[in-house]
């Protein structure tokens, strides 16, 4: 599969005809939510857990110099903590093309901390994409993301953007907070 999921993304319809959307974010939709929304609340979805496994070629990276970002990879039993928005349908455009590297839509429950569920939509980068990377040691993907940058900035802000609202949210996620302490175990060798 290509890389650039927009078109494939545009046929999704299952949504079609309804007034709002839940959109489930767990990655930069968490701290950078740069689309209006109708409400905002901390939910969760089930069976999936957060990686940085995908390549950004469009915002922390570029084709020739990959970002690493977050996607989900399915796993039994695991809970991922994130923030799930309310959209009108037309704000898909937009989203869209800002996930376009690699993220499918998916259908999906999530459900509110504050009790509930809705079925909603969540942007998967699955293994089958052009930009996928997969799987390393956590020291090498630390220091994948301290060497990285695209166009939307450095590619350590938006793993620590991340893991910062993860905590404020009080959550603790073993793959992003390991990573924050290698970053910031390289940080003085950047620095010096
Ligand atoms: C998400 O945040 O839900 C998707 C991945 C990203 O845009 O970082």
């Amino acid at each position: 599969m290509s890389h650039d999921t927009s078109a494939i993304n545009k046929t999704m319809d299952k949504f079609d005809g309804h007034h709002s959307v839940w959109l489930f974010g767990y990655g930069s939709l968490i701290y950078k939510a740069d689309f209006p929304f109708i409400e905002r609340r901390p939910a969760s979805i089930n069976g999936w857990t957060r990686r940085f496994w995908q390549g950004s070629h469009d915002h922390r990276g570029t084709p020739e110099s990959p970002g690493r970002v977050a996607t989900l990879i399915p796993e039994e039993g695991a809970v991922c903590h994130g923030a799930a928005y309310l959209v009108t349908p037309e704000e898909f455009a937009h989203l869209d093309h800002r996930e376009k590297n690699g993220y499918l839509r998916l259908a999906i429950d999530i459900h509110f901390d504050d009790g509930g569920a809705e079925e909603g939509l969540v942007y998967i980068a699955t293994a089958d994409n052009a930009a996928y990377l997969g799987d390393a040691p956590i020291e090498e993907i630390a220091r994948h993301i301290a060497a990285a940058s695209g166009p939307s900035g450095p590619n350590t802000e938006y793993l620590v953007r991340l893991a910062q609202s993860l905590r404020e949210m009080g959550h603790h996620d073993e793959h992003v907070h390991a990573i924050e302490d290698h970053l910031a175990r390289l940080q003085p060798l950047a620095d010096g």
